[in-house]
C-alpha cells in the first residue's frame, strides 16, 4: 500500500473512532481522535499537494479542529453533534440508505442560445436524441458515452445545459464535492449510487444523462495516485462498462467535458464511444455570438459587425462575450462620470465602431496556435480507438 493510501485510511479510521465516541458523549477520547484524523490529514496534504481531493479534506480538518475545540470548552456538551459533522454521523449511524444522486436543478440555457457547434449537437442528437425517440431503429443498441473536448470558453458546458433543459430527461451532474462529500463512505461508493439511482430511474422508463463537467479534475491521471482516487476511477469504469452490457436497452448517458483531455487516460478514452471537438468557433458562429451580446446594446449607425467578426479569428467564445462587457462597460463609466446617471431617463452614447476595434486590438485571444495544435494532434491520436 502507498504511504498516501495508508495516510487516507489512517484518517478515516480515526475520524469515525471520532465519530462514535462523540455520539456516546466521551468527549475526552472524541478529541483526541479528532486530532489523531487531522494529523493524518495534514501530513497526506503536505505529502501530495496536488491531490484532487485535498481542498475537500482541508475543509475537513477545519471542522474537525473545530468539533475539538469545543469538545475542550466547558459548554462543548451543549452543541449537539450533528450541527458539526452531521454527515458523518449519518454515515456511521444505521441510515446508510439515503439516496446520493439528487438530481441537480435543471440549468435554464436553450438550445438557439449555443452558437455553433455544430458537430457537437449533431452528435448529441445521434447518440442521445435519437435513440430516445425511436429506440426500435437501433438494434444493435447505441453509444452511451460522449466526450467533450476543446478550448476553454468554447460553449462545453453552456451546451450540456442546454441538452438539459432540452431533452426531458433527468439530469445529474457530478462534480467532486457531491463525489466527496460523504468521505467515511468513501468516493467510490458514492459513485455507484450515482449511477445506481440514474439506473433505476432509467429502468422505471425515464432517461438520465450524468454530466461531469471538467472530467479531467476527478477522472485525470494525476502524478499523485492516492488510493481514494484510484478505486473511485475503477467504480467508474466499471459503471460505464456495466452501460454497455447487452440487452441493457434503457437510456442512461454519460457526457463528459473537458479542456484537458491529454489529462484523461486512454482506459477513460475508451469507454466514450463518441468524442467531439467543440473547436473556436468559426466566422458565422462568432458573428452570431456578436449579435447575440450586441442585441441588449445601442449600437452606432457606422458599425459593421461583419468586419468586427472579421478581426476576431481566434476568439473564443467567452472573449466576444469579454469584448462586448468590456466596451458596454466603457460607455456606462463615461454616463457615470458626465454626471448624468441620477437622471433617470438619461442613456448611455451608442456604441463606436472605434470603441469596438480598440477593444479588440487592446485584447489577445485567450487560446493559442499552439494550444489548438494539440487538441488536433490529440483527437488524431484516438480517432481509431
Ligand atoms: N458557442 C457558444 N455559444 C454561445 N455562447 C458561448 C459559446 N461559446 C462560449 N460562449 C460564452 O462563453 C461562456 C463560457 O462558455 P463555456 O463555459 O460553455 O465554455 P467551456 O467550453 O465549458 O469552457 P471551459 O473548458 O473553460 O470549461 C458561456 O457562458 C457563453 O456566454
Ligand atoms: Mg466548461
Amino acid at each position: 500500500m502507498s504511504t498516501a493510501s495508508m495516510l487516507e485510511g489512517e484518517a478515516m479510521r480515526y475520524a469515525t473512532e471520532a465519530v462514535k465516541y462523540d455520539k456516546s458523549g466521551d468527549r475526552e477520547k472524541a478529541a483526541e481522535a479528532y486530532r489523531r484524523a487531522v494529523d493524518q490529514l495534514n501530513r497526506l496534504i503536505k505529502l501530495y499537494p496536488d491531490y484532487t481531493f485535498n481542498k475537500f479534506y482541508v475543509e475537513k480538518v477545519t471542522t474537525y479542529q473545530e468539533r475539538m475545540r469545543l469538545l475542550k470548552s466547558e459548554d462543548g456538551g451543549e452543541i449537539g453533534i450533528e450541527r458539526f459533522t452531521s454527515f458523518e454521523t449519518k454515515q456511521t449511524g444505521s441510515s446508510q440508505e439515503q439516496d446520493e444522486s439528487e438530481p441537480s436543478q435543471k440549468p435554464n440555457v436553450f438550445w438557439g442560445e449555443v452558437a455553433g457547434l455544430y458537430e457537437a449537437k449533431k452528435a448529441i442528437k445521434e447518440v442521445i436524441v435519437y435513440p430516445v425517440r425511436r429506440p426500435d431503429l437501433f438494434p444493435l443498441g447505441w453509444s452511451r458515452g460522449l466526450l467533450l473536448f476543446g478550448p476553454p470558453g468554447c460553449g462545453k458546458t453552456l451546451l450540456a445545459a442546454a441538452v438539459a433543459t432540452e431533452i426531458d430527461a433527468e439530469f445529474i451532474q457530478i462534480d467532486p464535492a457531491n463525489i466527496m462529500s460523504k468521505w467515511l463512505g468513501a468516493a467510490e461508493q458514492n459513485v455507484a449510487k450515482v449511477f445506481g439511482g440514474a439506473r433505476r430511474t432509467a429502468i422505471a422508463g425515464r432517461p438520465v444523462i450524468i454530466f461531469i463537467d471538467e472530467v479531467d479534475s476527478i477522472l485525470g491521471v494525476h502524478t499523485n495516485e492516492v488510493g481514494g482516487e484510484v478505486r473511485m476511477r475503477n467504480q467508474f469504469l466499471k459503471e460505464m462498462d456495466g452501460l454497455q452490457d447487452k440487452g441493457r436497452n434503457y437510456h442512461l448517458y454519460v457526457v463528459a467535458a473537458t479542456n484537458k483531455p491529454w489529462d484523461l487516460d486512454w482506459a477513460f478514452i475508451r469507454r466514450f464511444q463518441k468524442r467531439v471537438m467543440a473547436p473556436l468557433p468559426d466566422y458565422a458562429t462568432r458573428l452570431q455570438l456578436f449579435e447575440l451580446y450586441c442585441a441588449q446594446l445601442e449600437l452606432a449607425p457606422d458599425i459593421d459587425l461583419h468586419s468586427i467578426t472579421g478581426l476576431t479569428g481566434g476568439y473564443s467564445g467567452s472573449d466576444i462575450k469579454d469584448i462586448c462587457q468590456v466596451v458596454r462597460q466603457e460607455v456606462i463609466r463615461e454616463l457615470f462620470e458626465s454626471g448624468r446617471a441620477d437622471n433617470s431617463d438619461s442613456k448611455p452614447r451608442p456604441i463606436s465602431m472605434e470603441g469596438l476595434t480598440r477593444t479588440i486590438s487592446n485584447r489577445k485571444p485567450s487560446v493559442s496556435h499552439e494550444m489548438i495544435n494539440e487538441y488536433d494532434k490529440w483527437f488524431d491520436q484516438f480517432k481509431a480507438l
